[in-house]
């Protein structure tokens, strides 16, 4: 095998994968298109892309299926991933300009991003939200700082903002589903959980739906409001598509009319560092776990990007029902991925 690493082009910068708000409806659709296409066995072009390519991942936090399905569609398609776990096997990274690294951080991303660069033809980072101030993790500072120093294409393997691979694999399941996801109903549920969870997910959830053409609802508990930007794009996509947009507080008027009922929980911005109020409130809110009884009709699907708590979030009866679609998502992670992967990797690698 010869493969050619090309040399960057000095100044020239890369095309990153880091949210959906970055791009247009009709992008992401392409690349949805594209997904079905590769999983098909119809499009050549992503082992051509992947072919000889080496993918780097960065994870500052636990995965089982985001490092499994980006692994496996290096793999298939003839390519290679190296796995970094932040403060594991790799050293503690900084990020913030001009502080004093006395601290855990034995490195900046300053060098870390161009020396992985260097190795790699892309690049994947997982960060989550620190949970500490709505804020700030808005700024989603650590994924932008990769982005800023590689000098390869950046891929964000779920951020303090979205979870944009996710959200893609999940437009993909829909409409694999349904034929096609546009004008279908879709709810976005928020349930209990055991400790808080990020807004990321929810948030790729709802511009996903937006993106694809759905009808959107969004319930969740008074105190819970997700990001008011991701909010208002969703609700332009909506508008431009001429369907709905509607946040309730009332779950199960939200659910009866879901032909997708996607369920996630998160945490409360109000109880941000405040973990026996988070608590607290899960536990009054414990009637939201979604149930077979959410399920509106025999055509509903349940969705969940895993990893899920059973019997907290959902309940057995719902989860273990042939409506629940959960793995299949989990399967589209590697095919959407592949496409987004051959996207940004371009032109085959020089494969002989
Ligand atoms: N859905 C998802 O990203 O799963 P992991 O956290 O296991 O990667």
């Amino acid at each position: 095998m010869t493969t050619v690493i090309k040399s960057k082009s000095p100044g020239v910068k890369p095309r990153h994968w880091l949210s959906f708000v970055d791009h247009e409806p009709n992008e992401l659709a392409a690349l949805v298109k594209s997904a079905r296409e590769i999983k098909a066995g119809r499009d050549q072009h992503a082992a051509d892309a992947i072919f000889g390519r080496i993918l780097g991942m960065v994870f500052f936090n636990p995965s089982l299926r985001t490092r499994t399905s980006f692994e496996a569609a290096m793999m298939r398609f003839g390519g290679h991933a190296i796995t970094l776990n932040v403060g594991g096997d790799t050293w503690n990274l900084e990020y913030r300009d001009g502080v004093v690294m006395n601290g855990a951080a034995a490195e900046h991303i300053r060098e870390a991003a161009p020396v992985l660069s260097r190795y790699c033809n892309i690049i994947g980072v997982r960060t989550f939200a620190g949970m500490k101030s709505a804020a700030e993790d808005a700024q989603d500072a650590l994924l932008r700082a990769f982005a800023r120093f590689a000098t390869v294409p950046v891929v964000s393997l779920e951020s303090a903002t979205e979870h944009p691979c996710q959200a893609l694999a999940d437009w993909m399941t829909i409409d694999e589903r349904f034929g096609s996801a546009a004008g279908r109903r879709f709810t976005l549920t928020w349930a209990p959980q055991a400790k808080a969870t990020p807004m990321a997910v929810p948030h790729s959830a709802v511009l996903c739906a937006a993106a694809a053409g759905m009808n959107l609802t969004i319930a969740h508990p008074p105190g819970y409001e997700l990001n008011a930007d991701v909010l208002a794009r969703a609700k332009q996509w909506c508008d431009r598509a001429g369907t709905e947009f509607m946040v309730t507080h009332d779950q199960a008027a939200a659910c009866a009319s879901a032909e997708v009922l996607y369920v996630k929980s998160w945490g409360s911005p109000q109880f941000y560092g405040d973990a026996d109020g988070q608590r607290d409130s899960f536990a009054r809110h414990a009637n939201w776990m979604v149930t077979q009884r959410n399920l509106a009709t025999s055509e509903s699907v349940l969705m969940h990007c895993l990893p899920v708590r059973r019997n907290v979030v959902i309940a057995d009866d719902a989860l273990d029902d042939s409506r629940c679609i959960v793995v299949d998502q989990a399967e589209n992670r590697m095919w959407a991925q592949a496409a987004i992967l051959a996207n940004l990797l371009g032109p085959p690698s020089g494969r002989s």
